[in-house]
């Protein structure tokens, strides 16, 4: 078999970091592109697997080999800040970097999570004076707070864990609610999962019972694997409005993008080859 590769010493690296990481998807969206755009010769999307105690080395490494750029993924968001050199206004407020650029040695950190999420729910609706219930207070959740809260809606969290609900809303000027009284998302427009529920392997979970859940909602889970949560297929089932999580990690990825090569993101391209990664099953 004939081997042929684009790659050459001049071809950039961009790394994805987590703990796991075999579940990411994202250079199964990034590399497509390269090649669609004829730019395959000059980036390559990879992947590591990097624990909390080799967080630091990791990224004193890329800095030294010049790596392009690093995609920090979960657990590492919050505690990646603390080993740049530069960070971005947005990131500060989020508290968390999902992206990182190596311009000759100095890292700036970047969030592209709430632009994937803010992006998903504009294509179907108008955020300003929408009622949001948010599920979670973890990274995810405070991404999607902050763009919620600057698109002008108003948001209600809930979570397990009530101090730090009380704590996010605080911080971003909303509401926190009470998972005993999920009664008044009722009422509401747009219900959110920013919690790891109903993920593999524990598909069964949903945060919210769907009793709760009308026709008149919008709801956006984060999850993307299953491509289709217990939320959202009992959302369906209501006949409410759905969007699934894919969504947000493909308008995070293309974001992503452009921060990495400074070039427009092929969408398509990116969005066929991430529904075909989670096997058509969208
Ligand atoms: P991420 O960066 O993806 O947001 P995270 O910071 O670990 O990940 O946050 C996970 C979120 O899912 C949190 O809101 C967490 O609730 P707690 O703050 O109480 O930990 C929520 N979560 C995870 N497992 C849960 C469970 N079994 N029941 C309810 N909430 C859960």
């Amino acid at each position: 078999m004939k081997i042929t590769t684009r790659l050459n010493s001049s071809t950039k690296i961009i790394i994805g970091v987590g703990d796991p990481i075999k579940q990411t998807l994202s250079p199964k969206m990034h590399n497509p592109a390269y090649q669609a755009l004829g730019i395959d010769d000059q980036f390559v999307y990879l992947s590591a697997r990097v624990t909390e105690d080799n967080l630091s080395s990791a990224l004193a490494g890329a800095r030294a080999l010049g790596i392009r750029g690093i995609s920090v993924t979960v657990p590492h968001k919050q505690e990646a800040i603390k080993y740049l050199d530069e960070i971005d206004q947005v990131a500060k407020k989020i508290g968390a970097v999902n992206t990182i650029l190596n311009n000759n040695g100095q890292l700036k950190g970047y969030n592209t999570d709430w632009i994937g999420a803010i992006t998903s729910l504009e294509k179907r609706t108008q955020l300003k004076g929408k009622r949001v219930a948010l599920f979670g207070a973890g990274g995810a959740a405070r991404a999607i707070v902050y763009g919620l809260i600057k698109k002008g809606a108003l948001v209600k969290i809930y979570n397990r864990t009530k101090e730090k609900s009380k704590k996010l809303a605080q911080e971003f000027h909303c509401l926190s609610g009470n998972l005993n009284q999920v009664e008044e998302i009722k009422e509401m427009d747009i219900i959110i999962n920013a919690t790891t529920l109903g993920m593999e392997p524990n598909i069964s979970q949903t945060p919210l019972p769907n009793k709760f859940i009308e026709k008149h909602h919008l709801v956006f889970d984060i999850v993307f694997k299953p491509s289709e949560t217990r939320l959202i297929r009992e959302a369906k089932h209501k006949g409410a409005k759905v969007i699934y999580g894919y969504e947000m990690l493909l308008y995070q990825g293309v974001e992503q993008f452009k921060l990495y090569t400074g070039i427009d993101a092929p969408v398509e391209i990116m969005k066929e080859a991430l529904v075909k990664s989670l096997n058509g099953k969208i």
